[in-house]
């Protein structure tokens, strides 16, 4: 349990905040007590206050990292350097600083921080929210095997983690950091045949969401290849055969390959401008 006993600052109780802190608590990670979260909206720490019993400090993030052991950045990537330059003067060679802002590079934000300082770099997705979140993280230059042991004991907490090296980290943000959207255009457009058949729509969603749900859980569980599975329900002559048919003939595959390369590129393109903008917006500050 490389985390007992760690206090951990979340800075930035937004959603994904919020995600972690409920995450850890409900795991029993770490104790309330040993959570201090900041944020410049009351309401967001009244939230978790009131429903974690964590600590929080108003937007003090300097008194957040002088006494904690793990810093966690949630807050966006457009308040990266004014946050960075906030909490430099405080940190200690021994934090571990984990950030999940999307397309800040480690390299930045250990030089900013002006140390050798260990830094993790996450990519969770959106269902955090609900514990299934899957997470990559990706070592800075300072992080041990020690250190990606306690990212993957934090994010855990809200679902699955994979690491990964931080040059694939456009890649992460293509498949799974995107791929809710991709598949919740996909549980609507399921919802929409079965309206077309005649189902109503409350239930053809119903049905929509809950099919994908058991097919992703079916790949998980029994880690078979998806394509053995697929074998195993389509009989010959039967329904499921004339469906693939129709999806492979209308190129449902190259449109996913596609839809993953396209956001990829996509993340690649805002993460040179975030990084760009934040080394400015650091430089402005030191003139
Ligand atoms: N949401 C996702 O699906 C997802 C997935 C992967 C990664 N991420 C990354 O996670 C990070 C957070 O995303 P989110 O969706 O949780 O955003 P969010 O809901 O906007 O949360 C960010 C929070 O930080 C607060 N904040 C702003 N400046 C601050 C400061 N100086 N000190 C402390 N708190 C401050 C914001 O307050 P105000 O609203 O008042 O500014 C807001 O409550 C982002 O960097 C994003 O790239 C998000």
């Amino acid at each position: 349990m490389p985390l007992r006993g760690k206090k951990l600052a979340i800075l930035g109780a937004g959603q994904m905040g919020q995600a972690l802190i409920g995450g850890l608590v409900r795991a029993g990670k770490v104790s309330p007590e040993s959570i201090l979260a900041t944020d410049l909206r009351p309401e967001a720490l009244h939230h978790v206050r009131e429903t974690w019993r964590v600590h929080t400090l108003g937007a003090d993030n300097p008194s957040a990292v002088r006494q904690s052991d793990v810093v966690i950045l949630c807050v966006k990537p457009q308040t990266c350097a004014r946050v960075l330059a906030e909490i430099a003067a405080e940190i200690r060679r021994e934090h571990l600083v984990i950030s999940i802002m999307a397309g800040i590079p480690t390299r930045l934000i250990a030089e900013r921080l002006g140390q050798p300082v260990a830094v993790v770099r996450a990519m969770p997705n959106i269902a955090a929210l609900v514990g299934e979140a899957v997470t990559a993280i990706a070592p800075g230059r300072h992080a041990t095997r020690e250190h990606l042991r306690m990212a993957e004991e934090i994010f855990g907490a809200v679902g699955r983690v994979e690491v990964v090296e931080e040059n694939l980290m456009d890649a992460v943000t293509g498949l799974s950091g995107s791929g809710p959207a991709f598949v919740y255009t996909i549980i609507e457009a399921l919802t929409e045949g079965g309206v077309m058949m005649g189902l109503s729509r409350e239930v053809a969603a119903r049905l929509s969401a809950q099919t994908v749900l058991g097919a992703a859980k079916m790949v998980r569980e029994t880690g078979l290849h998806p394509a053995i599975l697929r074998d195993q329900v389509t009989t010959p002559a039967g329904t499921a055969i004339a469906g693939i048919y129709s999806l492979e003939s209308d190129g449902l595959r190259p449109m996913l390959i596609n839809a993953v390369r396209s956001a990829t590129k996509r993340s690649s393109e805002l993460s040179q401008f975030l990084t760009r903008s934040a080394e400015e917006d650091v430089s402005e500050r030191a003139a």
